[in-house]
């Protein structure tokens, strides 16, 4: 009996010591409205139904509340999403990744996207190694996204999970001289067979205004 509890605690411990490793989720808060850090410069439906308009978008980490004061006309609606593990990446894609990892907040990178996204009920009937299939053997998601690193900076939030509209908010930072590589990307991605499945998707241009 002392050695299962023994084995217990130290299991315990274990778990925890490499969750504590394992990067904790990031939560955020994407707010429309009247007031915030990036001016809308444009609200797109690429596919599905469009989002309604709203001058300025705030996003807010680190929760999925909205914070004291954000209210009203400052926060018409909101999206939110959080961080997650990864799904389809293997491991020699994850170490090649690893090489430029995404930072956000460049100084230069003063132009931004917000894409929401949807996939249809299809997708999610698919058996995961399918997905994979789809996504990478033939959609060339990986490869495609990185010819664009570092330029394009990235961060995808899961938003399904949460019983949200989208089931994904991809979020993306760039300089002004790199939109239409930007441009270049978003056509190569959209002409994908991956992109059959995407049922829903608005893209926001958005440019930094504040800190
Ligand atoms: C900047 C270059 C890009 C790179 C390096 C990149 C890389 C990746 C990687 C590694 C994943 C897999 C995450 C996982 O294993 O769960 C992923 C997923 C995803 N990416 Fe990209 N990506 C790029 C650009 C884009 C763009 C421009 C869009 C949208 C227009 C996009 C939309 C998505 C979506 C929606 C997923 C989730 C797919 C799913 O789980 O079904 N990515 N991306």
């Amino acid at each position: 009996m002392r050695c299962v509890v023994v084995c217990l605690v130290r299991t315990g411990v274990v778990l925890r010591a490499m969750r504590s490793r394992m990067a904790a989720p990031v939560l955020a808060v994407f707010a429309f409205g009247s007031e915030g850090s990036f001016r809308i410069d444009s609200i797109r439906a690429v596919s599905g139904a469009s989002l309604p308009a709203a001058s300025h978008l705030q996003v807010h980490h680190g929760t999925h509340a909205l914070p004291a004061g954000w209210s009203g006309v400052q926060a018409d609606y909101v999206l939110r999403g959080s961080t997650g593990h990864l799904r389809y990446v293997t491991d020699a894609e994850k170490q090649t990744l690893a090489k430029a990892p995404p930072v956000l907040g460049r100084p230069e990178a003063t132009r931004a996207s917000l894409i929401p996204i949807r996939k249809s009920d299809a997708w999610w009937e698919l058996a995961q190694d399918e997905r994979r299939a789809i996504f990478e053997e033939r959609s060339r998601h990986i490869a495609i996204g990185l010819e664009y690193v570092p330029a394009i900076s990235r961060r995808l939030y899961q938003a399904r999970e949460l019983g949200e509209p989208f089931d994904f908010l991809t979020w993306f930072e760039y300089a002004p001289s790199d939109a239409s590589r930007f441009a270049a990307l978003l056509q190569a991605l959209r002409a994908t067979e991956e992109w059959r499945y995407v049922e829903r998707e608005v893209q926001l241009d958005l440019t930094r205004v504040s800190r």
